[in-house]
């Protein structure tokens, strides 16, 4: 698949929520094997997905979907909260879709979020065993916190917060005008 013809970018409606839910479930089965226990991957992620994705998703979170084509394929999304746990914009999840990665999508997601967070500062919370993410994170200039316990489905996990203080900065990287 070549994921970055005819990317389209909006922000989801409801209507998009069901299949969110069934990527978010996915990706989370397929990268987090073996960083959380095998119980939590069962129907016990169907249900939190299912909880997490309801229609009040929409309410307190900024949504971006990626489609291949107006109404095409789901390739990814990004969601964003105005207020994060340490003040600033915070980047609630980034997903795409094995197929689709590694050709822009991902970064075409996060120049959405990081254009809305300015001139706030962006952070997220990133697991520590996700090595792929936190290099990529890092390539875009992110700074990471020392590691700290997270709870992810009531689960202590380690994890670290990346953040960039300077978002104009940020939109700058994903658009290649800074290296
Ligand atoms: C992390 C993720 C969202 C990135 O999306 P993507 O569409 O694959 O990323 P892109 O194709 O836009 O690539 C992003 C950049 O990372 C680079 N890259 C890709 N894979 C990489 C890797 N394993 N290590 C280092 N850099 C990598 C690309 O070359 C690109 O560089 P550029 O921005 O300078 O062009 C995606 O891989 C994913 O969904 N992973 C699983 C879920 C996850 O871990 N989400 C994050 C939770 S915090």
């Amino acid at each position: 698949m070549n994921a970055s013809r005819s990317l389209h970018i909006r922000p989801a409606t409801r209507d998009d929520l069901p299949e969110i839910a069934h990527l978010h479930e996915a990706n989370w089965r397929r990268d987090y094997a073996g960083i959380l226990p095998e119980y939590a991957l069962g129907s016990r992620l169907t249900d939190y997905m299912a909880a997490t994705w309801q229609d009040g998703a929409l309410v307190d979170r900024r949504v971006f979907v990626a489609r291949q084509g107006a109404e095409g394929a789901l390739l990814g999304f990004a969601a964003m909260l105005d207020e994060g746990p340490s003040g600033g914009a915070f980047l609630d999840n980034l997903h795409v879709s094995p197929s689709a990665r590694a050709q822009g999508v991902g970064r075409a997601l996060m120049s959405a979020v990081a254009v809305l967070a300015i001139p706030r500062r962006l952070s997220l919370e990133v697991l520590s065993a996700n090595t792929d993410a936190r290099a990529i994170y890092r390539a875009w200039g992110g700074v990471e916190s020392p590691e700290f316990r997270d709870r992810v489905m009531e689960i202590p996990v380690p994890a670290v917060t990346v953040t960039w203080d300077d978002t104009v900065w940020l939109v700058d990287r994903l658009s290649g005008a800074r290296a």
